[in-house]
């Protein structure tokens, strides 16, 4: 088929940059082959003809990101293009790398880290993929929406370093992988709509970042069509019956001119060739159950053994009881609600059904669902049965009603209700285990102290359960962390409860968001970014530092498995500048490793640093900036837990300097 623009009149082209409906693109009245867009990052979520598809629920990117596994990401992207390409989806709406200013966000299951490295390189590998199976992805919400309160009027403001450093950073990274396209946000960015800034989509992401695709916007997000091409915004999303008419108002006053619908319209017919020659690769490759398979092998490698008191996880062979208490270990969440909202027909199991065929027969004991049904049923909890246990396990969380798209949370600490059942347990059982199924931090600081082990699952998808108790019975060893910090209390984060104005939101923290800001204030925190425990033991040694170049260098380290199981470590590598003429976190991550490492063995990791690494944006010379002198490595198991420190120096040539007075 020819896709040529000279065979379209003025009025399909125009159309063209107008969807056809809610999920199809325009086809020119069968000139054109039509495109099927869906969800999401989850897995997919495909409504045809009104009715919501069956899919596979993988588990939420919150936690694809806690393998910190980017092959991991890619095996997520290329198994929910298998459903998309047995359902006819041919671009999914995914993924989206917005970073987790604010524990409140509603969408934040749907992110990846606070850290751009984090978002960057596992976005990238999610977009290739889906692609790699002849799907194409939507790179969103570009850029700056970082919470949900307001995501339609209220202005991301935050000055360009910041902007450069960590917004957009993850935009920059993933765009690598080549997207088909990338979808802007609701929100005004610097008081301009994202829909209609064309500093923002043509100048950084089209120029700058090198993105040659479509740009999409968001559904609803235009406000005025003409403004949006002009901004060179190529589709807008859904279907809106204003749209044409204003695209025709705007070329007939001279405003759009022909050569920039033609352009735009390009951009529009290269999508569509683009899913035309695509379409010869995609094949269905997987069977359901391998796609749960995956689901599950992924879920695995994300649950986080956030505590761990006298080892008390894995469970003992030891033929006492395991009393299960808790909503959410029998209606588990399989991740957040709103357009990422997967509905599978995989049936949902609860912890208590997968640990009966997991360990001894009896062993297993149900308790009450919540402090609800013990209220409402009118007797106190069943206390005896509870400290009649071995081992008591209480699941607690949110829920895809609390955490979803369109609104944030009003707090993050659990249901009073819940914190008390978990205080009353613990009361009469010490060894009580807490398993958390929520999509971002929770603030556990009222009873963290009276558990003795506290497992994050988050949104694993449909396979939670089976991984959960895999690793509560020690089937598999524990090796996710956090990517994004757990506050004592929403107080001490960047924003408190602070939502803004229903206009404005100044990002007044500027780059120190997450643990660049709790770090720069010595803030204690429940646990921080990059932590998470295994049932083995590490010992970090031998770091070395050689120097490749001006500013480049090989980190290496030896870790040692000190334990007689087999275990994976994820290492962590961060830089810091202590002298600097602009302000600057205290350590930023710049790589990271995961290893397989043998019982009582010991493998040596090495960790690339390029000059680009220890840069900046410096808004005065306008580029990323790498300043000269000495900087500081830190090898760690998380961003607080430095096993190893070293120092470089950076030595690039004069004219690449401004001069410093350190
Ligand atoms: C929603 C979301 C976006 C989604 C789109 C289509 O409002 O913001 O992430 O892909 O609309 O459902």
């Amino acid at each position: 088929m020819d896709y040529s623009i000279n065979n379209l009149t003025l009025e399909e082209k125009l159309r063209l940059l107008c969807g056809a409906d809610t999920w199809h693109l325009y086809d020119a009245n069968g000139k054109l082959p039509q495109m099927f867009l869906s969800d999401g990052p989850n897995g997919l979520r495909m409504v045809k003809d009104g009715k919501t598809q069956n899919a596979t629920a993988m588990p939420a990117i919150e936690a694809v990101a806690r393998t910190w596994d980017p092959e991991l990401a890619r095996l997520d992207g290329s198994t929910i293009a298998d459903d998309c390409i047995e359902k006819g989806a041919d671009v999914l709406l995914a993924p989206g790398v917005n970073i987790k200013r604010t524990p409140l966000c509603g969408r934040n299951f749907e992110y990846f880290s606070e850290d751009p490295l984090i978002a960057g390189e596992l976005g990238k590998t999610f977009i290739e993929g889906v692609q790699e199976k002849g799907i194409g992805t939507s790179l969103k919400h570009f850029c700056a929406n970082n919470s949900e309160y307001d995501r339609l009027y209220q202005s991301s403001d935050l000055d360009e370093r910041t902007m450069r450093d960590i917004y957009l950073s993850a935009f920059k990274k993933a765009v690598e992988a080549k997207p088909w396209t990338v979808m802007c946000s609701y929100n005004p960015v610097n008081g301009v709509y994202a829909s209609e800034n064309r500093w923002l989509l043509n100048d950084v992401l089209r120029e700058e970042f090198g993105f040659d695709g479509t740009i999409i916007s968001d559904w609803g997000a235009v406000i005025n069509s003409a403004r949006s091409a002009k901004a060179t915004l190529d589709i807008r999303m859904a279907y809106d019956d204003r749209a044409f008419g204003e695209l025709k108002k705007a070329y007939d006053n001279g405003y759009l001119t022909e050569d920039e619908i033609n352009e735009r319209a390009g951009k529009v017919l290269e999508l569509i060739a683009r899913n035309e020659e695509a379409k010869a690769i995609r094949k269905v490759e997987l069977t359901k159950e391998q796609r749960h398979n995956n689901a599950l092998k992924i879920a695995k490698e994300a649950v986080t053994l956030l505590k761990n008191e006298g080892g008390l996880l894995p469970l003992k062979d030891d033929g006492s009881k395991v009393l299960m208490i808790g909503e959410s270990l029998y209606n588990t969440p399989m991740g957040g609600g709103g357009s990422a909202l997967v509905q599978t027909d995989y049936p949902r199991v609860s912890l208590a059904a997968v640990m009966r065929n997991k360990i001894a027969e009896g062993r297993v004991v149900e308790g009450p669902r919540s402090y609800h049904d013990v209220a409402i049923m009118g007797r106190r909890m069943d206390m005896a049965a509870a400290a009649d246990a071995g081992t008591v396990i209480i699941g607690v969380g949110e829920t895809s009603f609390v955490e979803a798209e369109g609104y944030d949370r009003e707090k993050i600490r659990l249901h009073t209700f819940t914190e008390n059942l978990i205080k009353d347990i613990a009361a009469v059982n010490p060894n009580t285990i807490v398993v958390v199924y929520a999509g971002s931090a929770v603030d556990m600081s009222r009873w963290i102290n009276d558990v003795k082990a506290v497992v994050l699952a988050g949104y694993l998808g449909e396979a939670a359960n089976e991984a959960v108790a895999s690793v509560l019975t020690g089937e598999t060893v524990p090796c996710g962390k956090l990517t994004e910090t757990y506050p004592l209390c929403l107080e001490d984060t960047p924003t408190g409860d602070d939502k803004g104005t229903p206009f404005c939101s100044e990002y007044k923290e500027g780059v120190f968001v997450g643990y660049r800001y709790y770090d720069k204030y010595n803030k204690e925190v429940l646990f921080p970014f990059g932590h998470g425990l295994s049932y083995a033991e590490f010992s970090y040694s031998d770091l070395t530092v050689e120097k490749k170049g001006d500013a480049e260098f090989v980190v290496s380290y030896n870790i040692t498995n000190d334990s007689d199981i087999d275990a994976k470590e994820i290492s962590q590598v961060y830089v810091g500048k202590r002298f600097s003429m602009v302000p600057r976190p205290i350590r930023e991550l710049k790589g990271f490793s995961k290893d397989l490492i043998k019982a009582h063995s010991t493998v040596r990791v090495s960790v690339e640093l390029h000059c680009d690494d220890f840069a900046y944006y410096n808004v005065s010379l306008r580029r990323r900036y790498t300043e000269n002198g000495e900087y500081r490595i830190y090898v760690g198991a998380s961003s607080r837990d430095i096993r190893l420190e070293g120092k470089v120096d950076v030595t690039l040539p004069f004219e690449t300097q401004a001069s410093q007075r350190i």
